[in-house]
């Protein structure tokens, strides 16, 4: 929370050429509700935040176990006032000084949804501001474009976060290719689930932890190749992801050390350490395994210029330091740069959506104005881009037996 903050060194960030923006700094407000956090933020087209605001409930999902959509829409009515009055506040501007309120619309939760787009409808239509309809998962995606000046698209990116789990060629501000997701859960929900489960919340260092967060602190305390926990989709030649298995396997092996140990109620296994650093191994391990594959994919097809290839992560659990490690050496392997976006852009906020809403107000996408709102709804599911994981599957691509212990072992 602070003003003006400016990722890169000064920036010439002139946007699109023939329009009548093209020598005027556009500011964009952005905001958020798609899931827990109410995020509002103001950023303009030379790349600085203005301001930003975020109110979390991470707090009270924690102590329900989980989010609870009715709880969590209240929570969005009761701060989204407060975040946007006092993103305004900080910037010293005005709604008259933005140039468009870009919201989030899709996807998310329907009922958290409904608040952030209500309010910013109500923003358009008294301060006379057009409005930015803005997909959640393209904005995570595009986020690093902020604060990598240097990114080009197309660019490959990884979002793996709490609900999502996909990976996807950016080729334009509104052209993804999707080439994986998830057939079931994303690693964030596996994370959360495992911490649950292992009972890391009655740890005093862990409870004001998310899941992933916890699980990634224990693991530290713990050896990665303790407990095979297996490998998932080995059979699947493509870039699909599963963590659903992982999930039954982690709730097996608690059971089976419960019952070695006679766990009784709140006690902690002995192995959860271990048991941690081991959820966390094989969760790289997938994840790694499944983007090695996309960048073969990349490769055969010359979908990205071999000179710049890019892999951008983000989503809350690209903050994972272990996961990023890997991801790191795996570039490296494969001529790739690795971008992510600092830890505080890559979880939900105000600001990518409010950079979301820069990038298309300067291609003149999606814009649309206050006294034509009505067509603009929410989209509780919605795909991220054209899917064309059939082709990746179609070219039957093999990776290397073992390449992932061969890359843990050498970067240990
Ligand atoms: O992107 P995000 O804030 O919200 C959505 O899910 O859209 O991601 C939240 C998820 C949670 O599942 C949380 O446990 C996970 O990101 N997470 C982490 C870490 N920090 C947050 N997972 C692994 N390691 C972390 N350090
Ligand atoms: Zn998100």
């Amino acid at each position: 929370m602070m003003n003006v903050r400016r990722f890169l060194g000064p920036s010439h960030f002139i946007f699109n050429t023939n329009v009548r923006y093209s020598h005027k700094t556009c500011r964009i407000m952005g905001i958020e509700t798609s899931c827990d956090d109410t995020g509002c933020a103001i950023v303009d087209s030379h790349r600085n935040i203005v301001s930003e605001f975020l109110h979390s409930q991470q707090e009270t999902h924690i102590n329900f176990g989980g989010i609870i959509p009715p709880i969590a829409r209240n929570l969005h009515k009761e701060h989204i006032e407060r975040v946007v009055t006092e993103t305004l506040k900080q910037s010293h501007f005005t709604l008259q000084d933005v140039d468009a309120i870009a919201v989030t619309i899709k996807p998310g939760l329907s009922l958290s949804l409904l608040v952030g787009m209500n309010y910013a409808k109500h923003l358009c239509r008294i301060s006379s501001k057009p409005l930015i309809p803005i997909h959640h998962m393209e904005a995570h995606a595009l986020t690093a474009r902020l604060t990598d000046e240097n990114l080009q698209m197309p660019f490959l990116v990884l979002l793996i976060s709490g609900g999502h789990c996909l990976l996807a060629v950016v080729k334009n501000v509104d052209t993804f290719l999707l080439l994986g997701q998830s057939v079931d859960d994303a690693p964030g929900e596996a994370l959360d689930k495992a911490a649950r489960r292992l009972q890391l919340k009655n740890f005093k260092e862990f409870r004001h932890c998310s899941g992933g967060q916890a699980i990634e602190r224990a693991a530290t305390k713990g050896d990665a190749k303790a407990i095979d926990l297996g490998t998932f989709m080995t059979g699947y030649k493509d870039c699909n992801f599963s963590f659903s298995g992982l999930k039954n396997t982690i709730r097996t092996q608690i059971l089976k050390f419960e019952k070695k140990h006679d766990i009784k109620g709140d006690e902690i296994i002995p192995e959860v350490y271990d048991l941690c650093a081991s959820i966390q191994y094989s969760i790289t391990k997938h994840i790694c395994t499944r983007v090695q594959r996309a960048m073969e994919f990349i490769d055969r097809t010359n979908m990205i210029p071999k000179n710049n290839r890019t892999l951008v992560i983000s989503g809350g659990v690209a903050s994972n330091m272990f996961i990023r490690k890997y991801l790191n050496a795996l570039c490296d392997d494969m001529a790739y740069n690795l971008s992510v976006p600092p830890p505080a852009l890559c979880t939900d906020n105000g600001v990518m959506i409010a950079w979301n809403g820069i990038e298309k107000f300067s291609k003149h996408l999606d814009i649309f104005s206050h006294d034509n709102l009505d067509k603009i709804d929410i989209l509780p599911k919605a795909p991220l881009g054209k899917d064309i994981s059939q082709e990746v599957s179609d070219m039957n691509i093999r990776c290397p037996s073992g390449f992932f212990n061969k890359l843990y072992n050498s970067n240990k």
